[in-house]
């Protein structure tokens, strides 16, 4: 940690971030509109790179209406073969560098029926169903307790902030249960039926590591998905990465206005 730290604050001089953002598939434009400092992430030190299409993989820098960000330009997920350690370790980076908020993007499958492909959705909580906890192992206490609670890992206040926004730029929002599965396969018509059954709303393969190890570290967290597939696509027609990349690239333009809000009013 303190050699990635030291890496950074070279690069990074007197900068220091107080919201993060975690740009999910397709969804990374963001940090090409806004960045005054890029770093690969094979160039830091302890990073692993990124290898998913859609996905860049730089630490982005930038100060976005009045507040300093840093954006995670692509993320790393389980199903690369990380351990969930690994992937995480970025947000422990972000805690260091003194960053309160955490905003994690994603594209995700729709799970609830009403929701079309291009929706944009507020996570209100999570069902970890990727078989792994990224707190496995030895506990820093000086992150965070050994058993955290994780009853609001998606601050009330900030998904009330985050409908504000979207009503004054004339957004429709939907909210919901995000289930994580490890991945990489997508689901098959019965899985999706047993996360319609156990509450779930949208279905995808990250975030939930992520929101774990941000809530675990004292951050607060928002969650936006965007919905890239129709839950029918999962009852019949076949579905590829190329139709989510296609989908959040169409999205995309309210995304980024969206979350440029959101920052700009925390
Ligand atoms: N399932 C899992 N992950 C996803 C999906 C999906 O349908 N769409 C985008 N990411």
């Amino acid at each position: 940690m303190e050699d990635t730290i030291k890496f950074i604050e070279e690069k990074i001089g007197t900068f220091r971030p107080e919201i993060a953002v975690i740009l999910g598939s397709g969804l990374g434009e963001l940090a090409d509109e806004y960045s005054d400092i890029a770093i690969p992430y094979s160039d830091i030190p302890h990073f692993i790179k990124s290898t998913v299409q859609g996905h860049k993989g730089r630490l982005v820098f930038a100060c976005i209406g009045g507040k300093n960000v840093v954006m995670m330009q692509g993320r790393n997920h389980f199903y690369e073969g990380h351990t969930m350690q690994e992937i995480t370790y970025p947000v422990k980076v972000m805690k260091k560098l003194g960053v309160k908020t955490v905003i994690l993007t994603n594209a995700a499958g729709a799970v609830n029926e009403t929701f079309v492909p291009s929706d944009l959705m507020l996570i209100k909580d999570h069902i970890n169903f990727m078989g792994a906890n990224p707190l496995v192992g030895p506990n820093d206490p000086e992150l965070g307790e050994r058993f955290p609670d994780m009853t609001e890992i998606y601050k009330k206040d900030l998904i009330a902030l985050a409908k504000d926004c979207a009503k004054n730029l004339g957004l429709e929002l939907k909210e919901g249960v995000y289930f994580a599965n490890s991945g990489p396969s997508y689901e098959t018509p019965s899985e999706i039926h047993m996360a319609r059954l156990l509450g779930a709303d949208a279905v995808g393969m990250s975030t939930v590591p992520e929101a774990i190890v941000a809530n675990y570290c004292g951050m607060n967290v928002l969650g936006i998905s965007c919905i890239s597939n129709a839950a029918s696509a999962h009852d019949g027609e076949k579905l590829s990465h190329e139709e989510v990349i296609d989908t959040t690239n169409k999205a995309k333009e309210k995304f980024k206005k969206l979350v440029v809000k959101i920052i700009q009013s925390l």
